[in-house]
């Protein structure tokens, strides 16, 4: 029976991946987008920084609390990966989104589990740089190798999956292959996946199960329950499948962002210091939006880590504001093993 050795849950944005000057390149977008969710409502740039005066979110802005903030990120991130070396998990489950890198407009299915050999990543052409949204090339090297470079998929364990998925009621996409778009900003895996690969497995790259919630784009994002469930599910497939292989989760994306909330945050990690699925369940579907619906990710993989006997804790929350409005990307980083 396959045993599951290592659960970690981490962001994997822009942040984490970009020097503290170049966090400020996204500001300028932060000023003109109309509406910001932030709690229940949406708010405008200057809304939110009327809204929020009291916080001093300019000076936990500022360059020097920044560069302070960028390095708390900076440690946590290779404790994950020196644990990662430690435990040598053989194989691994990431539960992560797609941003429209995978699939388009076109075709945005709920859930989806990677059936294939091998999948592959490789860096931007110079077609797709200009394609990009601002911030994002500049993070490349945290989720996309130097060059072309494919990595091994897991299909017996991705068919197990899938197979016990539809026995539960989850009609699941399964996906052997990776789409090839047209004139698409972005080629190959997704950023949720290719952060893990690059930061925590430091390109020694397992083979592994990529699952691809929708948690960015109504109207089909499953809930946050559903997602915990699905997990469950995950889970249950894992412990079923006939291997000694020695198994790693993890739940990639999050926190709170581009508003960061980090009553929210709190509130979570709370959440899963105590295993309370309770409360990761039954949030008002209104905090998921934009980039704070990759939380789903970590209660999936909440879903599938609570029903271990695996303990651990926060390495650390990082809220990394860029803006006096408190926009920004919160970066939290918890293992258990
Ligand atoms: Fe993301």
């Amino acid at each position: 029976m396959a045993e599951i050795v290592l659960g970690m849950w981490t962001t994997h944005g822009p942040t984490l991946s970009t020097t503290p000057e170049q966090w400020l390149m996204r500001v300028k977008a932060d000023k003109t987008r109309p509406s910001h969710p932030f709690r229940l409502g949406n708010y405008s740039f200057d809304e939110l920084k009327e809204l929020r005066k009291s916080e001093n979110l300019g000076e936990q802005a500022s360059l020097e609390e920044r560069t302070r903030r960028h390095g708390r990120c900076q440690a946590a991130i290779k404790i994950m990966a020196d644990q990662w070396e430690e435990v040598k998990p053989d194989v691994a489950v990431i539960m992560g989104n797609d941003q429209k890198e995978i699939f388009n407009a076109d075709l945005i299915p709920a859930f989806t589990v990677f059936t294939g050999e091998t999948l592959y990543n490789e860096p931007a052409s110079p077609e797709q740089i200009p394609l990009m949204a601002p911030g994002i090339h500049e993070a490349e090297a945290g989720h996309n190798p130097p060059e072309y470079t494919e990595y091994p998929g897991l299909p017996e364990l991705s068919k197990l999956i899938v197979e016990t998925a539809t026995q539960e009621g989850f009609d699941v996409t399964q996906m052997s292959k990776l789409p090839v778009h047209q004139n698409h900003w972005s080629s190959g895996v997704g950023h949720a996946f290719g952060y893990i690969y690059r930061k925590v497995m430091r390109d020694n790259v397992v083979p592994h199960v990529p699952i691809i919630q929708n948690t960015f784009f109504p109207p089909n994002q499953p809930t946050a329950k559903r997602c915990f469930e699905f997990g469950q599910m995950v889970g249950r497939a894992i412990k079923a499948w006939d291997s000694d292989l020695k198994v790693a989760v993890f739940g990639s994306g999050g926190m709170s962002h581009f508003v960061i909330d980090e009553d929210l945050d709190a509130l979570f990690m709370k959440a899963l210091a105590e295993r309370n699925a309770g409360v990761l369940t039954s949030l008002d579907e209104r905090y998921f939006q934009t980039g704070t619906s990759e939380l789903k990710n970590w209660i999936a993989a909440a879903g599938i880590i609570f029903d271990t006997a695996l303990e651990g804790d926060v390495i650390d929350y990082v809220p990394c504001y860029r803006s006096e409005a408190g926009t920004g990307t919160a970066n939290g980083f918890v293992s258990w093993s």
